[in-house]
């Protein structure tokens, strides 16, 4: 099954087609008038130039033949507005069945994938022995709720964590350690320490920065004694990123780098020379990959420093094929910060060119993201003016959770162990929802107050409407699913029922651009649409045992796609609140 806009789309569709008009223009979506019309579709107007005549006439044969064919019983009401709009209105009949097929549907309309399709999503992408700071986390929520999207769309999605383990800190590193002549063993401490100190030096001195690059290029070249020694820090610092990553819900299939793509390199490299596609440039290695009709200019992408060193985009190039070889996918999909995209263009056009990515075999998407800034509109620091680290970030968010628990005098018989298991799912859901519900590449303000209050569009006040509605399914002693014989529409609830017929296509849209904003603006509306039939509807006082049937598994259908919805965005539903 379908949501209710994309089968009245089916229907306009064939409309369409039998009066020869063009079938892309007819569309029927949820009307953006709040009262009256249900549907509406714009078709006519989209069609008018094309078939010379006007809006109104075209409109009208539309709605004519739809009165004519079979299809008449469906609506309740179809007219004409304004410039040509068609208006629908459903029949409450047509309504209650669509609403009986979506209550017994596995998966709330939502079509599968095809079977045996991979999709690799690229977030995370923390730095080896740099903290993991708020730059981090955008792509950590959003890959990871991508993730789980392309997980329940059917694809067999596989999410790498991509970490930052090849380049010239790792060298900056080794080369500390030779300077101290330090044997031991070392502790992540000791490297958050090591790092900075080191990048510093190499900063100041091309000497120490000299020792660093050889360093880098001993290691890339296999050397024993630091590949040992990378081997042990690397192991240390996905150690501390994994207590992060499992603190915020985020899952990786892959724990992955850049310095898995290295056994690819040299073949990739020899290659792309063999093919003429990479030459020789002031002693580096490049791939011209400006095209015509280029607005902009697009330098080469540089694939060996003149050291013999590789780059950014040398890894990132070889680690498709890594991907490809290992996993075959329809897709990949890098959720980085949109100020990669010159990048990422980059490395796209290298992979269609060389053949690494053939256009019409493996679709490669950098889904972009904006910054997270403070109330400054600056990129988001501590009071003091640092990077906020991840762990401080997550301990404040609960924080303030707890407050705010504790100001609305939620979770308070509780035992100290369930409290504190509450605020840390508030936390994280009021953090990954403010993040999740702007458009991803737009730039968001980081306001701790407003996205932990119980009160307005806030991952919190999702968790408290959901937990409500579950303690109510749980009064009224419903458990498993409702599925009815007979339901009943009436004037009070008919606005959810109709809502909750669209999460297909609202799904599909975000799955379409890669944006789980769309998903939760859909949850919010869901939401606030039952706040109002929870005020005007009897539900288990309701008398008329058909329509207390009909309202408990409204009541059961919205606590279902609630928490489908906050899954898929990574946000965790307790128990009772
Ligand atoms: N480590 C990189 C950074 O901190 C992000 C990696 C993104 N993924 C990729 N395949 N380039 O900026």
């Amino acid at each position: 099954m379908s949501s209710l806009s994309q089968k009245l789309t089916f229907i306009m569709e064939d409309a369409f087609s039998a009066l020869d008009l063009p079938a892309e223009n007819a569309r029927v979506s949820v009307s953006a008038q709040a009262q009256g019309t249900q549907f509406q579709c714009n078709g006519a107007m989209a069609s008018a130039k094309a078939a010379r005549k006007n809006p109104r006439e075209i409109a009208q044969n539309v709605v004519d033949h739809l009165k004519d064919s079979k299809s008449s019983d469906i609506f309740e009401d179809i007219s004409i507005g304004g410039p040509g709009f068609i208006n629908i209105t459903l029949k409450d009949a047509y309504i209650a069945d669509n609403v009986k097929e979506l209550l017994t549907s596995e998966r709330f309309g939502i079509a599968s994938a095809p079977q045996g399709q991979s999709i690799v999503l690229d977030y995370g992408g923390p730095n080896i022995a740099k903290a993991m700071h708020v730059g981090h986390l955008r792509s950590s929520i959003i890959g990871d709720a991508l993730r789980r999207m392309c997980l329940y769309a059917g694809y067999n999605a596989i999410g790498d964590v991509h970490m930052g383990d090849w380049g010239t800190p790792m060298g900056m590193i080794l080369s500390e350690l030779d300077l101290m002549k330090f044997d031991g063993e070392i502790t992540m401490e000791m490297l958050a320490e090591i790092y900075p100190k080191a990048s510093t030096a190499c900063k100041e001195d091309k000497e120490r920065m000299a020792l660093a690059r050889d360093a880098t290029k001993k290691l890339q070249e296999g050397d024993g004694e630091y590949t040992k020694k990378w081997r042990e820090f690397i192991d240390v610092s996905i150690t501390g990123m994994k207590k992060n990553f499992d603190a915020m819900g985020v899952h990786f299939d892959e724990w992955k780098g850049e310095s898995d793509a290295h056994p690819f390199i040299e073949g990739m490299i020899n290659d792309l020379r063999d093919k003429g596609l990479a030459i020789e440039s002031e002693g580096a290695v490049i791939v011209p990959v400006a095209q015509d009709g280029d607005k902009k200019e697009l330098p080469p992408l540089m694939l060996l420093k003149s050291d013999g060193a590789v780059l950014y985009g040398t890894t990132d190039l070889a680690t498709i094929m890594e991907r490809k070889k290992s996993h075959n996918p329809i897709k990949i999909i890098y959720i980085v910060d949109q100020r990669q995209s010159l990048h990422f263009e980059q490395v796209f056009r290298a992979a269609k060119l060389s053949g690494i990515a053939p256009e019409n075999e493996i679709e490669l998407v950098h889904a972009g993201f904006g910054t997270m800034n403070g109330a400054d509109g600056k990129p988001f620091k501590t009071r003091d003016g640092g990077v906020m680290r991840l762990e401080e970030l997550i301990s404040m968010a609960e924080k303030k959770a707890q407050t705010r628990l504790d100001e609305a005098e939620l979770a308070k018989d509780m035992d100290e162990a369930e409290r504190a298991g509450i605020a840390h799912k508030v936390g994280i859901a009021a953090l990954k929802f403010a993040d999740l519900q702007n458009n991803r590449i737009a730039d968001y303000i980081f306001d701790i107050d407003r996205m932990t209050s119980f009160e307005g569009k806030t991952g919190p006040y999702l968790l408290y409407q959901s937990v409500r509605i579950k303690s109510l399914l749980r009064k009224a002693g419903v458990s498993d699913g409702i599925a009815c014989d007979e339901f009943k529409v009436t004037d009070d609830d008919r606005a959810l029922t109709l809502l909750l017929s669209e999460l297909p296509s609202h799904f599909d849209a975000a799955m379409k651009n890669y944006t789980p904003h769309i998903l939760c603006d859909y949850a919010f509306k869901l939401a606030q649409e039952f706040s109002s039939f929870y005020g005007n509807c009897h539900i288990i006082s309701e008398r008329d045992e058909v329509l207390k049937l009909s309202r408990l598994a409204l009541c059961q259908q919205t606590y279902k796609q609630l928490s489908l919805i906050l899954s898929l965005l990574g946000m965790e539903i307790p128990e009772r609140m």
